[in-house]
């Protein structure tokens, strides 16, 4: 199968690249930084888009590209929308134009965290910049599509070969012995790069339409799961205080609690996502390979 993968040089596009299949040809595509065996599109740009897209002709489209930082998203609000809400409209038009599937990769910020656990039918009420932007993003996905997917993730992480995400971050400051201060009123999914990259590759193969929660398999607040990244990779977990969303102020708003439901991604693709225990330790082994 061909693919055609935004994104290419952020975290999931590199994870995706990394557990693909030798048969599987894929173009990965970057934007401001060029990586090896990366070609350049500016997603918010239709004409490169629709020309890219014609050129490299995939049989399905993963759309992972995205303006990700939350807190930029509310200073940058035209960009926002137009990189997370109008390029997926463009992206969603040239795959229907050459008969191709695409799966979009949206977020648990859909949800506002009233409840928690979300299924991928229940309603959703994005709160910020961010979470309203990349809801757009689906809406556009659903209106220019017919041959769609959406892959929901939630605090996404794993190797990356340049820039740091929590867990990666968590790590380095505990390995030189610093003090950091994490949220205890912040629950999500936190969700293994490689193992969503899996359950996407699933939905294309199985050729599965509609809305998965592709995300870890637990409802874990952010301290908690920062205390178990510090037991998967050994680290000195004394460090780590508690602190509250009131004291450690963000800029956007943050759901409470966010956490996906991931029942159907294991009933309908046959696969298990995993827990954060599960997802550390393999990300803590594949580091001894890596580097
Ligand atoms: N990270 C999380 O915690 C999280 C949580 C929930 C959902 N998600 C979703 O998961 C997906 C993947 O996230 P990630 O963490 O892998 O992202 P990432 O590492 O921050 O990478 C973002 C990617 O988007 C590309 N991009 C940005 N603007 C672009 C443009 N105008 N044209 C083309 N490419 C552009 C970047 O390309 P260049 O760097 O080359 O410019 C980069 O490859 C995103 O859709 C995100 O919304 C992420």
């Amino acid at each position: 199968m061909k693919y055609f993968i935004t994104g290419g040089s952020g975290l999931l596009g590199e994870r995706l690249a990394a557990v693909s299949n030798d048969n599987d040809e894929l173009t990965l595509v970057h934007n401001s930084n060029p990586k090896e065996n990366t070609v350049k599109c500016d997603v918010t740009n239709e004409k490169e888009v629709f020309e890219s897209v014609e050129r490299e002709n995939p049989d399905v489209l993963i759309h992972c590209a995205a303006m990700t930082n939350v807190d930029l998203c509310e200073d940058e609000v035209e960009l926002a929308y137009k990189i997370n809400g109008d390029a997926t409209g463009y992206l969603a038009k040239a795959a229907e134009k050459i008969g191709a599937k695409i799966i979009y990769v949206s977020t648990d910020f859909v949800f506002d965290g009233a409840r928690g656990y979300y299924k991928e039918d229940e309603t959703v009420n994005p709160e910020g910049i961010y979470a309203k932007s990349k809801y757009e993003g689906e809406v556009q996905l659903q209106q220019y599509s017919d041959n769609w997917a959406i892959a929901r993730v939630s605090v996404l992480y794993g190797w990356h070969s340049a820039r740091p995400n929590f867990t990666s971050w968590v790590v380095n400051e505990l390995r030189h012995k610093r003090e950091i201060n994490i949220v205890t009123d912040q629950i999500n999914s936190p969700t293994l790069a490689d193992n969503a990259a899996e359950a996407i590759f699933e939905i294309a193969k199985q050729d599965k339409k509609g809305i998965f929660h592709t995300a870890g398999n637990d409802a874990i607040n952010r301290f908690d799961f920062t205390r178990k990244i510090a037991d998967a990779f050994d680290l000195d977990d004394t460090l780590i205080n508690p602190t509250t969303s009131e004291i450690f102020v963000q800029k956007a708003p943050r759901p409470r609690d966010s956490s996906l439901n991931v029942e159907k991604v294991e009933r309908e693709l046959g696969m298990k996502m995993e827990t954060c225990t599960e997802s550390l330790r393999r990300m803590a082994d594949m580091e001894k390979d890596l580097y």
